[in-house]
């Protein structure tokens, strides 16, 4: 163990006191727009957001009023068919793009599926999908299983360097702006500008980053991009995800599910699909109105929101927590993730031979955090409702952890299903 604590508990109050994410809003702390356990450090939101307040009457009220109550009609009279283009638009001001560019439903599994298609069906000369190995799970899945369903071929890239496998053969490069396991970030339009160069497309998955990191898709001239909404936009487990598409490819895009619910005109029941215009064309089948209900209401807590604030908030309380482990832990844990503040998302990842045991004893205290394989310790900052003081107390329980070798309890040794 190294030196004691470069601050003290009154230095990260003082930075919460003076953060302008809390202090400066017309609604006051956002904080307090989420229903949180008491005594709970939750650092977990880059896996599952916490619950805003918001949800619980509204889908009460989408429930029993017009489910319960307005039956069949609430189609046309809660406007129930038009809910997933209303969501998309509050999803659109957070990535920075139009608000009738981004279709919400499906999981951002099937999103990847249905717009990896799209990508190289735009592209028919070119065989290729780039794709970095490190990547989350599902999205090298995906990749290969589109590759083998349209006969093209997976390309492995560096990760530190994904824009040396392009070539003239690629269709399709796709990324994950902010990695899973370790935190770092993607520079979003430099990628998408050299992928523009060889002639390919970009598709962005935003799961670790919409709702903590500000995106500028428009401004990057992205292409397209997928994302989910249970992390940092707090849609509830299992929420259903979204899709941007640029608007100068929406015409000409041809998605593989093609569902009544993307065509043109659904209840004409008409034989032949005929996609529908713009962005609705991704659609497939019936929208889940509950589950985007929830999404509509948890999405009220960045009405309010600069994003600049959030930003500076998310890098002021990583840069605070790297810099309390470094000073206090220094020699027990590697920080994985990059220091840089352009690299870097919303999330701090500590090596550790142990990390299973470091995250199950910081639960059992009270520090919500995740663990991924083989020997990650995931901390996730949310910064709507994470604070300086929570981190701080997050690196003082890790202290006791280590000290105590809490972290070497046998109970420990076995592994949840879900880690
Ligand atoms: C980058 C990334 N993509 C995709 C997913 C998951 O996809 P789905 O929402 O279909 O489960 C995750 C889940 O954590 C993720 O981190």
């Amino acid at each position: 163990m190294t030196d004691p604590s470069p601050l003290s508990r009154d230095t990260a109050l003082a930075l919460d006191a003076a953060d302008p994410l809390r202090t400066e809003g017309r609604h006051g702390d956002p904080a307090d727009l989420f229903d949180l356990p008491d005594g709970v450090v939750y650092l977990d939101g880059n896996s599952l957001g916490a619950l805003p307040r918001a949800v619980a009457p509204h889908l009460a009220r989408v429930v029993g009023d017009e489910w319960g109550r307005g039956l069949i009609s609430s189609w046309n009279d809660a406007d129930w068919i038009n809910l997933p283009a209303r969501v998309g638009a509050k999803i659109a001001a957070l990535i920075g793009v139009p608000s009738s560019d981004v279709h919400v439903g499906d999981s951002t599994t099937v999103l990847l599926f249905k717009t990896m298609v799209a990508a190289s069906r735009l592209r028919p000369g070119r065989r290729t999908v780039v794709v970095e190995p490190t990547t989350f799970p599902t999205d090298g899945y995906v990749a290969a299983g589109v590759a083998e369903l349209l006969g093209l071929e997976v390309r492995w890239c560096d990760p530190a360097d994904p824009v040396a496998a392009l070539d003239d053969d690629v269709a399709l490069l796709a990324l994950t702006h902010v990695d899973f396991r370790s935190g770092a970030m993607y520079d979003l339009p430099g990628i998408t500008a050299a992928a523009h160069d060889a002639g390919a497309l970009v598709q962005w998955d935003l799961c670790h980053s919409a709702g903590a990191v500000p995106v500028d898709l428009a401004g990057a001239d992205a292409d397209l991009a997928v994302g989910c909404t249970y992390k940092y936009l707090n849609g509830g487990p299992g929420s259903p995800a979204y899709a941007y598409v640029a608007e100068r490819l929406q015409g000409e895009l041809r998605q593989p599910i093609t569902g009544w619910m993307g065509h043109a005109t659904p209840f004409e029941m008409q034989r032949d699909h005929v996609p529908a215009d713009g962005v609705r064309r991704m659609a497939s089948g019936t929208p889940p109105v509950l589950a985007l209900s929830a999404l509509d209401a948890a999405l009220s807590v960045f009405d309010d929101v600069d994003p600049a604030a959030l930003r500076a908030t998310s890098l002021s309380l990583t840069d605070l927590f790297i810099r309390l482990v470094e000073a206090r832990l220094g020699d027990t844990f590697e920080v994985i993730t990059p220091r840089e503040h352009a690299r870097r998302g919303s999330q701090v990842s500590l090596r550790h031979p142990e990390a299973y045991g470091v995250v199950q004893a910081l639960i059992a205290r009270g520090v919500v955090g995740d663990f991924r394989t083989p020997d990650v310790a995931r901390f996730g900052f949310a910064p709507l409702y994470v604070t300086h003081a929570d981190v701080w107390d997050a690196v003082e329980h890790l202290v006791t952890v280590m000290t105590g070798e809490e972290h070497l309890d046998p109970a420990y040794r076995v592994r949840n299903l879900v880690t």
